[in-house]
């Protein structure tokens, strides 16, 4: 039997704990493959079928979309699995360890993102929460400002507030300048900036700590969406001059549902709870008149109402410092060194040109968008699935005013993510997008690129439709009518 004694949170690995983690084969051959990727993830020997026969290890290089799991992250949950309880609310021993564990895990958060003194770190659900969450929490009167280039999650949250919608800037510089201006004639009053760390389309990195300075020159506040930065490069309040920050621990290594909004107390503290409920509340009782009373907690517990998600937190903490542990400059060279063996590649491929912001030489994280000549880019994607097992991503990666800014389509064109109605072989509105992070092989991207020259050069082996707006493979028995017919 386990000992709950034994269980030591957060200042042990999973593999010194009496616990036995789950059982996760780990062939030789699959080991050998992840020996280039700094960090161990599941799912790196995962066998998949390919449409045209056989079975081939999966390419998972759609880590911006849901990184898989760390290792260690899943091994520090296993460990933890059956000592889980309660948060807040329990009298029991588990229940207490669980809720130390909750909030070391606040804690290390607390820790990886450089909070300063008097920060809160609420867990949430993940980014779009926390940015709504934050909406929710602005001042009456508060003005937003925020580049069309966003992805809808810090796009669309501030709807509610008076909006300024900046045009997509062409370079870190022209960012700086744009905000600038847009601030230079706004009138007095609460004031937010929201920003993207690094592009979830071109994964080209934004210029943070100058926006954070601009927003500061002119009175406002900042909140920096680092759903993509925060699994790349360190993201320190300070450092960046930030107000806030917001993550999601599914992009992060941790896919156990939570994410987190750390900064600044003030508006937080001073907002109606994001959600009303059990764990916000400090006193509530019934009035004479026949109403409630409710006194709100001020700490972060007072946007947390509910059960609290302990085991997302903890994986979350987990993932924070596994990263911090490998240490952020070799992460960074590494990514660099796969980022210019798929720039080399696809350089070779005159058909396929790729999506950038900033243009040629900027900074940029494991991820990259393109359109190939001649091809539907759900076509392309669904052959790389199918013909090839690679996991890549497709569409308008909930970003479509960028999207449309960089395929030069105005407003009215018509097209969704996806948007497969375009036969194969037809340009539609539409991208392919490859991203990869600590536990990339070298082997996912030279596939990757090879199986991009062959679609170029040869085409598809297998014929598709598309169905409930994806391009997805025919069934066997169709593609062989289709080949007939054509025969
Ligand atoms: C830049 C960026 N911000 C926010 C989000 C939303 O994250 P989540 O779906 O975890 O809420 C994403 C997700 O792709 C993203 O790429």
């Amino acid at each position: 039997m386990s000992s709950a004694a034994a269980f030591a949170p957060l200042s042990v690995s999973a593999a010194d704990t009496p616990v036995e983690a789950a059982d996760v084969p780990c062939p030789a051959a699959a080991a050998a493959e992840q020996a280039a990727a700094p960090l161990a993830v599941l799912g790196r020997d995962v066998r998949v079928p390919l449409v045209t026969g056989g079975e081939v290890t999966y390419a998972a290089l759609d880590y911006a979309a849901s990184a898989p799991a760390l290792q260690r992250v899943w091994d520090d949950v296993a460990a933890y699995a059956p000592y889980y309880g309660s948060v807040h609310r329990g009298a029991g021993y588990l229940s207490q360890l669980s809720t130390e564990l909750f909030e070391q895990s606040r804690h290390a958060v607390a820790e990886f993102l450089g909070c300063r003194e008097g920060d809160q770190v609420v867990f949430t659900r993940a980014t779009t929460d926390s940015l709504n969450l934050l909406s929710a929490a602005l001042p009456e009167g508060a003005r937003v400002f925020v580049f069309e280039t966003e992805h809808h999650a810090s796009l669309l949250p501030w709807r509610r507030h008076d909006v300024t919608y900046l045009d997509a800037p062409r370079s870190p510089e022209q960012a700086v300048a744009t905000l600038e201006s847009a601030l230079h004639g706004a009138p007095a009053g609460p004031k937010l900036v929201c920003v993207t760390g690094a592009s979830n389309v071109t994964g080209e990195v934004w210029p943070v700590r100058e926006l954070a300075r601009a927003a500061h020159r002119h009175g406002a506040r900042i909140v920096l969406d680092a759903a993509q930065l925060a699994p790349h490069r360190p993201v320190h309040l300070d450092e960046l001059e930030v107000d806030w920050v917001a993550f999601s621990g599914h992009k992060l290594y941790a896919p156990f549902g939570a994410g987190v909004l750390a900064g600044r107390a003030d508006w937080l503290r001073d907002a109606e709870p994001y959600l009303a409920g059990g764990g916000a509340s400090r006193r509530v009782a019934r009035r004479n008149d026949g109403g409630i009373d409710v006194e709100w907690h001020t700490n972060a517990a007072r946007h947390e109402a509910g059960s609290p998600n302990v085991i997302g937190a903890y994986a979350l903490a987990s993932a924070c410092r596994a990263l911090s542990e490998a240490g952020f400059e070799t992460l960074v060279a590494r990514e660099e060194e796969l980022l210019a063996r798929l720039r080399a590649g696809l350089a070779e491929v005159p058909e396929v040109s790729v999506l950038s912001l900033f243009g040629e030489g900027a900074d940029q994280v494991g991820v990259l968008s393109f359109v190939v000549d001649g091809w539907n880019s759900s076509h392309f994607a669904a052959a790389l699935s199918a013909e090839h097992g690679i996991g890549v991503r497709d569409g308008l990666f909930c970003a479509h005013p960028l999207l449309r800014t960089l395929l030069g389509q105005d407003g009215d064109t018509p097209g969704e993510c996806g948007a497969p109605e375009a036969a194969p072989g037809e340009r539609s509105l539409n991208a392919i997008r490859v991203s990869f992070g600590a536990g990339t092989p070298d082997e996912h991207v030279d596939r990757f690129v090879s199986a991009v020259r062959q679609l170029v050069r040869e085409g598809a082996r297998w014929n598709y439709r598309t169905e409930d707006g994806r391009c997805v493979p025919l069934a066997a028995a169709d593609a062989a009518d289709v080949a007939n017919a054509a025969a």
